[in-house]
């Protein structure tokens, strides 16, 4: 049994490895650890405030995968709820879908009870409304929302919460929650909701699950990428490097963040990053009264980036 999470899961990780220590699911365990994040407004990435779209709305993005059985279930530019995580679980329980979007993802969690929140807060507000004023002398009232959405792209985007878990009878859970890109065009999806981009979990080989910039996972399939080759025997350091690399090819307009964060069916488990910072994740076994900190493999180990395709 164990669980790992981004950095930014300190606040709920110990939460999901309390549910895993009574019995409870790899499942349960990631909703509980995310449930936990999507209530912090301190989080600008993650459910309540969440930074908003260029028009000041927070639409959220979540998925989750079984790694028992391949089912998954997710929601993206869901308004209005602050849990999209469980709405994501419910909507792999009760429907034959995998991903709801926008009004049908609002109208599900309407139906489900799920907890409703005005997401928006007053320093989310404040953030868009100073990165306008920013660049409202090289961008005018008038001109089409995508200009600014190109003026703001100055602004790092980044955070997003996610969690895998393991539990006593080896299944595992992986689970990603985010806001998205800040201040992203409406209707923008990153790849936390994408099965495969974001977020993949399979018993019998591992799971990976991402956070950063989601059309970098989303163009190479990150997440399913680490997964599949861990299937055909190769190490998970190797698997990481090497999907990472793929991304490092890419041309995304913006300067390449992508941590990758794995876990084998040995349980094994590694952060992959392109963060310059000194990146680490979180983990957490039995008996554990806090999370550990744990360093990403070394960047260096990467070698210069490839030439962009
Ligand atoms: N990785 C989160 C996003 O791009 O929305």
């Amino acid at each position: 049994m164990l669980i790992i999470g981004s950095p930014n899961t300190e606040c709920g990780l110990m939460a999901g490895l309390r549910v895993l220590e009574c019995g409870g699911s790899a499942v349960d365990a990631v909703e509980q650890t995310l449930r936990v994040v999507e209530e912090q407004a301190g989080d600008g990435s993650v459910g309540l405030g969440g930074l908003p779209n260029i028009l000041g709305q927070v639409e959220l993005d979540a998925s989750i995968m079984d790694g028992r059985n391949l089912a998954a279930g997710a929601v993206a530019a869901l308004q209005g709820f602050l849990h999209p995580i469980s709405v994501a679980r419910r909507v792999m329980e009760l429907l034959p879908h995998v991903l709801l979007v926008g009004q049908g993802a609002f109208l599900f969690a309407q139906e489900i009870g799920a907890e409703r929140a005005e997401l928006l807060t007053e320093r989310g507000r404040e953030e868009l409304e100073m990165r306008l004023r920013a660049v409202s002398g090289t961008v005018a009232e008038n001109e089409p929302l995508y200009r600014r959405v190109q003026a703001l792209l100055g602004f790092r985007p980044g955070g997003t919460a996610c969690a895998i878990a393991v539990d006593a009878g080896g299944h595992i859970c992986t689970g990603v929650t985010t806001s998205g890109w800040a201040f992203k065009y409406p209707g923008r999806v990153g790849d936390s909701p994408l099965i495969g981009a974001g977020n993949y979990a399979d018993d019998r080989y591992g799971a990976a699950a991402c956070t950063g910039i989601g059309e970098a996972a989303i163009r190479i399939g990150a997440a399913r990428s680490v997964v599949l080759r861990l299937s055909t025997g190769q190490r998970l350091d190797e698997a990481l490097w090497q999907v990472m690399q793929e991304a490092r090819r890419l041309k995304l307009g913006v300067p390449l963040h992508l941590n990758i964060y794995a876990l084998s069916e040995s349980g094994e488990h590694a952060l992959c990053s392109t963060s310059r910072e000194r990146a680490h994740y979180l983990c957490a076994y039995p008996g554990d009264r806090e999370p550990r900190r744990l360093p990403a493999l070394p960047l260096a180990a990467l070698g210069d980036a490839p030439a962009c395709t």
